[in-house]
């Protein structure tokens, strides 16, 4: 893993959002891999005013999703479809019909997940895979356990991943018990990972996977073994070690 270092939540947005859109520039049909989650929303606020003052164009990119929440449809606020579409998608001139996540509502949740895995590998695989990171190591929604092997499935919800995202939610019990995820071995067929990690929250993650072992028990380790993954980390997030 190449590791960046920067001071706070802003430096670490822009060069996000500046590495982005030097890929985009070098290769205008991109197939970009997006995560949601509170960290990359400052990545998605630079990409827009790029697009505003410099007109990088999202025309040709393809993006893919990394999870959804299960009970969810596309019209409710929490849905991470609505966090694309408010956050990103609707500021910029990226094809709807490029843009995919996966539906959370499907009644037939693992032709859905069959499907979406299908999707991605007939695309040609991401090019470039953003992420964030939950404190218990978590990519996508693959909880600590999750088989390295895994393709898109369904997840059952860690409780202390429904405690941090029910800030999102009226309440804890509103915040769905499952989700669909594309699975570790989805994430670390991408070509390129770009793990954004930031704050006081993530100092524990930040520890285990910068000083321990490749394990399940801590999703994010893979990346260690990934060829070419940079980790875009802040002052705050960093300070446990
Ligand atoms: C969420 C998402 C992940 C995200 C992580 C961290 O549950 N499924 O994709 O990276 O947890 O979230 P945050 O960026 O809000 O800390």
């Amino acid at each position: 893993m190449k590791i960046i270092e920067v001071k706070d939540y802003q430096e670490m947005s822009q060069a996000a959002a500046e590495y982005i859109i030097k890929k985009i520039n070098q290769s205008p049909n991109l197939t970009l891999g997006l995560a949601t989650g509170g960290t990359p929303k400052g990545v998605y606020e630079h990409l827009i005013e790029d697009h505003k003052r410099n007109g990088t164009s999202y025309a040709h990119v393809t993006s893919f999703n990394l999870d959804e929440y299960i009970g969810l449809s596309k019209e409710d606020h929490n849905s991470y479809y609505q966090y694309m579409y408010e956050n990103l998608f609707k500021h910029i001139n990226i094809n709807p019909s490029s843009t995919n996540i996966p539906s959370g509502v499907n009644s037939d949740l693992q032709a859905e997940c069959a499907e979406y895995e299908r999707k991605i590998q007939q695309h040609g695989g991401i090019d470039l895979q953003l992420l964030g990171i939950g404190s218990n190591g978590h990519i996508g929604f693959n909880e600590p356990g999750t088989s390295f092997q895994s393709k898109t499935h369904v997840v059952d919800l860690a409780p202390s991943t429904r405690e941090a995202n029910a800030r999102y939610f009226d309440n804890l019990e509103e915040v769905p018990t499952q989700a669909i995820t594309m699975g570790i071995n989805t994430i670390v067929k991408s070509k390129e990972i770009l793990l954004l990690v930031s704050g006081k929250a993530k100092q524990d993650a930040v520890v285990k996977l910068f000083n321990g072992d490749v394990s399940e028990s801590f999703p994010a380790s893979i990346l260690k073994e990934h060829q070419n993954t940079t980790v875009i980390v802040d002052e705050e997030a960093l300070n446990g070690i």
